[in-house]
């Protein structure tokens, strides 16, 4: 995804990692209106490109909506593409409170690390760029992929984590979510 300013000068690491703190908007005191940060144009831009992927009515993922929560993005960019860079996509998490099913269909109020949303610009799906962003979110959660809840994965996402991850048998659940066996043995203390 490519915009009209320099994305290597708004986002110095290859991958970027926001949260509640991100700045909104610019207050430059020379202009009495406030202007859009460009990081956030960036991100809010990603968000309505993912919602259209997965056919959703309302994006998921907004700045506005990320200062009111606790979720964390992990963005990654294209620093060649021309000079000016491009942003190939993004990865939201955060934790949710649920009620979960084991194996024995016995029910645990938990709050997981969730994977609340994933997506890779369509020119650039297939291409590892997927796996290189959900790697480092994992080591920079120290997580395993068995230990995450994810959020209604569609069928592109649950082929990538059968691919990658070998995640493949599902525990059922009531809600949206799915955990994959493993969960619960590899659950964390501070889950
Ligand atoms: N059809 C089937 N499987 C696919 C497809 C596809 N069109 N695209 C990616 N995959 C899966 C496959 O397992 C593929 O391996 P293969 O090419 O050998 O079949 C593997 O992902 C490729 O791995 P990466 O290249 O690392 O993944 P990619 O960069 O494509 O990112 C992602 C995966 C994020 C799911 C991407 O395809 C995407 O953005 N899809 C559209 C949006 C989406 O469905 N997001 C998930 C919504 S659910 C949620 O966020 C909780």
């Amino acid at each position: 995804m490519e915009f009209d300013f320099n994305i290597n000068q708004i986002f110095t690491n290859r991958i970027t990692k926001f949260d509640k703190r991100i700045k909104q908007f610019n207050t430059n005191r020379r202009e009495p209106t406030q202007q859009k940060d460009p990081a956030c144009i960036v991100i809010d831009k990603l968000g309505i490109a993912s919602s259209k992927a997965q056919g959703l009515r309302i994006p998921v993922t907004s700045t506005s909506k990320l200062k009111d929560s606790d979720h964390r993005i992990y963005l990654l960019k294209d620093e060649q593409n021309q000079n000016l860079g491009a942003a190939i996509g993004f990865l939201k998490i955060g934790y949710k409170s649920l009620f979960v099913y084991d194996n024995d269909e016995i029910i645990h109020e938990l709050t997981p690390m969730c994977i609340l949303d994933f997506y890779i610009h369509e020119s650039r799906q297939r291409q590892g760029f997927g796996k290189e962003l959900f790697d480092h979110m994992l080591q920079d959660t120290r997580l395993l992929p068995c230990q995450l809840a994810i959020d209604k994965p569609s069928f592109k996402f649950s082929s990538f984590l059968k691919k990658h991850y070998n995640l493949v048998h599902s525990i059922p659940q009531t809600n949206n979510f799915v955990i994959y066996r493993g969960f619960f043995s590899e659950k964390k203390k501070d889950i």
